[in-house]
């Protein structure tokens, strides 16, 4: 089994980026936590992080067929970003929306998001340990799919 895990605007600064709202891990701790779970559980990995959204999109879509599912966290993209949904929906793979903050605890227009609907789960308010939620739950919907 092959997950993506795609991160979007903002999320390379992970660790100076507000911390006291994100943390003190960066993009690269968090892909070192992940990378040890995926050994735990067996599979592998790929990692993606961009800020444009069109970028984003070319990512999904060249995982087409070459993962069996995606981790995402997009960012402001999610609050937007119906083409990030279509995109996802297109190559018609399962995946898990991740915020490391609850996004329903801030501003109202955090509260909405354009890829829920479509989404296996989603996992907020856990801070980075979220992505090794949100992983070790894909990978387990994945499995019980067959
Ligand atoms: C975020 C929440 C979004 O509202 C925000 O725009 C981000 C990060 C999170 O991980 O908590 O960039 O996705």
């Amino acid at each position: 089994m092959k997950i993506g895990v795609l991160n979007g605007p903002n999320l390379n600064l992970l660790g100076t980026r507000e911390p006291s709202l994100y943390g003190r891990e960066s993009l690269a701790d968090i892909e070192r936590s992940l990378r040890t779970v995926a050994a735990d559980v067996g599979i592998e990995l790929a990692f993606a992080q961009h800020n444009g959204e069109g970028e984003m999109i070319d990512t999904i879509h060249s995982w087409r067929g070459g993962v069996d599912g995606i981790v995402i966290n997009a960012g402001a993209y999610t609050h937007s970003s119906l083409a990030i949904r279509d995109a996802l929906s297109a190559i018609a793979v399962p995946f898990v929306e991740i915020h490391l903050t609850n996004v329903y605890a801030r501003e109202p227009e955090r509260r909405h998001s354009m890829l829920a609907s479509a989404a296996v789960g989603v996992v907020c308010g856990f801070g980075a340990y979220g992505y090794e939620m949100a992983l070790r739950g894909l990978a387990r919907a994945i499995s019980a799919r067959g």
